[in-house]
């Protein structure tokens, strides 16, 4: 999704997602929470990526206790509506993952 610099494109942007991927994102949210298993005492959540709150609400009606970060105050006043009771933080993942997939592990084998 496109967003320009000016704050209500931002605000707009997020109200657009939250109307049209984020009920289609909806979907998996039950099979990822399975996979999650049952909340252990004293374990938390975190929604990294939270966006309008959807895996945030969905977790804490389970039991978790739930964190939802995302850098977007926009989709954070949106978890807020959605998912009363998580603790919001705005903020970022680093944008660099230092994962190595299997082809890329490959491909350095053989160029060595
Ligand atoms: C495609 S939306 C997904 C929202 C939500 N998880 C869902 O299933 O509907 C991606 C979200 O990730 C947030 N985001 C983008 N970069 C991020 C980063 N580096 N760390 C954490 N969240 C980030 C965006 O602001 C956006 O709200």
């Amino acid at each position: 999704m496109a967003v320009a610099g000016r704050p209500e494109d931002v605000w707009s942007a997020a109200a657009a997602y939250e109307e049209s991927f984020a009920p289609l994102c909806a979907g998996a949210v039950p099979a990822l929470l399975d996979a999650a298993g049952a909340p252990a005492s004293g374990a938390s959540l975190l929604d990294a990526g939270t966006g309008p709150g959807t895996v945030a609400a969905a977790a804490l009606a389970r039991g978790w206790a739930v964190t939802a970060l995302d850098p977007s105050p926009a989709m954070l006043a949106r978890a807020a509506r959605n998912a009363p009771g998580v603790a919001l933080v705005e903020g970022a993942l680093p944008p660099t993952c230092r994962c190595r997939t299997r082809r890329s592990t490959r491909q350095s084998r053989t160029s060595s």
